[in-house]
């Protein structure tokens, strides 16, 4: 899978949406999260985000690693709706990602 680190944070830029054949990135409070169950690895969002947020799974930066679980524990309560668009935005973000300071400012 692929994975949505932390520079996606109050940036939520949604050019990555826009790019993913099987709708599995999936909208929170604070930022986007891809589902690991449902990303078919094609990579076709990873160079178009601006900021840089999203990486293969195995080249995360240690200093994100955590991300990692964030993308899956998003899901905890959702499951596998298999398209973000019909689920649209959730309140769903871990809760360490929810206390995050303000990012970017
Ligand atoms: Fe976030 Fe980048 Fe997508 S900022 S919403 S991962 S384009
Ligand atoms: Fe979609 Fe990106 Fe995975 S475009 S299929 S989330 S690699």
């Amino acid at each position: 899978t692929y994975v949505i680190a932390e520079p996606c944070v109050d940036v939520l830029d949604k050019a990555c949406i826009d790019e993913c054949p099987v709708d599995c990135i999936y909208e929170g409070d604070r930022m986007l999260y891809i589902h690991p169950d449902e990303c078919v690895d094609c990579g076709a969002c990873e160079p178009v985000c601006p900021v840089e947020a999203i990486y293969y799974e195995d080249d995360v930066p240690d200093d994100w690693a955590n991300y990692t679980k964030a993308n899956a524990d998003f899901f905890d309560k959702l499951g596998s709706p298999g398209g973000a668009s019909k689920v649209g935005k959730t309140s769903d973000d871990p809760q360490w990602i929810k206390d995050l300071p303000p990012q970017g400012e």
